[in-house]
């Protein structure tokens, strides 16, 4: 007699045994043992083969050895659709449970590609809505990784609910407990919109990629051809879109970031980041600093050098490196304790704020400030970009980002001018009006309403004009001007700057400041919400 055909998405042999043990003990060994299989090992197979771990791989990888305890392992699908009645997996593709990283407890959920294609139902979102639950009910960490088809097919509607309902945890969360995505595979559809609501998004190049709609059905609308990776691999969401703030090499590298991360991060919004030991002197001098400003204000120096100097040896982790190069964001240590770092890079565009930058920057001082982190910016910035394609893309609503997100921002706030701090940028950059409770700026400082040049040029446009020799004059001018007010004792004068410090000193005058602060307490006026210029 003919074989009947192979259902779609048939589960392996060992996920339908013909009777189940009469003994209790053997018949629990005996469904671990199908919800450890999965999909079975051609499935398996088919995972490793294409360069991808399995959802419990990846789960040992993340947490400390032997720390998962796993919850919903026999939880199945109730769909009977298209066949799916007699085809149930433990666990109904997706793993969740608790663990600790670096002995703190975390919340995961790790989505098995080899169970109906990850795709994600409605008991498959229900376990991920019960581990996000209890995470915020005790206050820990959520970590995803995903690996999903997406919603699934023969569930209809339910799996849309499902999302739905991952997306309404996922905003609740949000500022409560620190949320994050790994992409370890297909991620399309709604689907990307729980990684985007999440704090931080971690992609793997060539095994995953993230998008609303794909290469097929924008061939079939806009008639352009893309693939997959270049429409929405690690590298497109890392550095153009930025979607993405991290990208590794392979699917370890990915999990030891996550791992890196955490050790920055709070468990929660009412703890503080845990400190770690550290023997480097709080008021260590670095002379280098003294000298790492070009006499040419127009020439560029790296600000990570600066950076790298001043915090705890080796502790800057830079979030967010591949886009909008031009800001800096990222967390380090003083005295073994976390802090967030804003900072221009006047070697990537002058280091003015562009649209990209203040949003990258924006995010990322709420984040800090939901999660009790401070905020040490160091500023050098121009200004903002001038360009028509700046104007009509927003610059005005999303440069007021920034500005929103400095000034809602309540956690000990140090600010360090550099160099430049000009126009509406110097108020944006946690200046003392938008409450940066200590304000530093090195000697080099040029602090005005715009650069030499403008604002001469503005001023002095008759005389320049009139002038025997208008270039001779504009010099001149430019030069007074610079004398005049290209520094930091006029706003020191008023009080906007409380020191003006040697650079050699700046570690020192930080970790002074992170003291004074320890204790700081601001609130907001009371209101339901803001309403942040979105
Ligand atoms: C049910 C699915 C599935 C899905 C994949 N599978 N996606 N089952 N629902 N959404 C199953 C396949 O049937 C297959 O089963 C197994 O998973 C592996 O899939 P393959 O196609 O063999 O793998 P691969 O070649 O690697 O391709 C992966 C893929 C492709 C690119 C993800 O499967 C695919 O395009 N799937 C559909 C994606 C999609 O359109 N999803 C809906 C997006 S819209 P067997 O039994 O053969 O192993 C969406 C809306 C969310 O998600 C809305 C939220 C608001």
């Amino acid at each position: 007699m003919a074989k009947p055909p192979k259902a779609k998405n048939a589960v392996p042999a060992a996920a339908s045994p013909a009777a189940p043990a009469t003994d209790p003990l053997m018949r629990l060994e005996e469904m671990k043992a199908r919800a450890l299989a999965g999909g079975g090992p051609e499935r398996v197979a088919k995972q490793h083969a294409s360069g991808k771990l399995t959802a419990r791989e990846r789960v040992d990888l993340l947490l400390d050895e032997g720390t998962f305890d796993e919850q919903g392992m026999f939880v199945t699908h109730n769909c009977d659709a298209f066949g799916m009645g007699n085809q149930k997996v433990p666990g109904d593709g997706v793993v969740t449970g608790v663990g600790k990283i670096d002995g703190r407890p975390v919340a995961v959920f790790s989505q098995d590609f080899t169970v109906f294609g990850g795709s994600l139902g409605l008991a498959h979102a229900g376990k991920i809505c019960r581990l996000m639950d209890l995470a915020m009910k005790v206050g820990i960490p959520v970590i995803g990784l995903n690996d999903s088809g997406g919603a699934r097919i023969q569930e209809g509607v339910e799996s849309l609910g499902g999302y739905a309902d991952i997306f309404l945890r996922n905003t609740l969360a949000s500022g409560v407990v620190p949320q994050i995505s790994a992409i370890m595979g297909p991620c399309a559809g709604g689907a990307v919109y729980s990684p985007a609501i999440t704090d931080f998004t971690f992609m793997v190049e060539g095994t995953s990629y993230m998008f609303v709609t794909g290469p097929n059905v924008i061939r079939t609308v806009t008639h352009e051809e893309v693939t997959s990776e270049a429409l929405g691999g690690a590298a497109v969401h890392n550095e153009t879109s930025g979607v993405a703030h991290f990208q590794a090499r392979n699917e370890a590298e990915c999990l030891q970031g996550i791992r890196r991360l955490l050790s920055y991060i709070p468990q929660n919004n009412l703890e503080e980041s845990p400190a770690v030991a550290c023997d480097d002197p709080a008021d260590r001098r670095e002379e280098g600093l003294n000298r790492v400003i070009p006499e040419d204000p127009k020439k560029p120096y790296d600000m990570k050098n600066v950076i790298g100097r001043v915090v705890d040896p080796g502790s800057f982790h830079e979030v967010a490196a591949k886009f909008a190069a031009n800001i800096i964001v990222g967390f380090a240590r003083f005295r073994g304790r976390a802090v967030g770092i804003v900072a221009q890079q006047p070697a990537v565009l002058a280091g003015c704020l562009d649209i990209s930058s203040a949003v990258k920057g924006a995010r990322f001082v709420r984040f800090c400030d939901a999660f009790n982190i401070p905020l040490v910016t160091f500023e050098d910035v121009p200004g903002f970009l001038p360009g028509v394609a700046q104007e009509h893309n927003g610059i005005i609503r999303n440069g007021a980002k920034l500005l929103y997100a400095y000034c809602e921002a309540t956690v000990p706030k140090i600010t360090v001018i550099t160099r430049k701090a000009y126009g509406g940028a110097y108020d944006v950059m946690s200046s003392k009006h938008v409450r940066g409770d200590v304000n530093l700026a090195w000697p080099m400082a040029e602090i005005a309403v715009m650069g030499a040049e403008g604002a001469v040029n503005i001023l002095f446009k008759r005389e320049i004009e009139s002038a025997a020799d208008p270039a001779a004059e504009r010099a001149r001018l430019v030069a007074e001007y610079r004398e005049r007010f290209a520094n930091p004792y006029i706003a020191a004068g008023k009080g906007y700057v409380d020191k003006v410090i040697e650079p050699a000193t700046t570690r020192g005058e930080i970790c002074r400041a992170l003291e004074l602060l320890r204790n700081k307490r601001e609130s907001l006026p009371a209101k339901k919400h803001g309403n942040i210029p979105l």
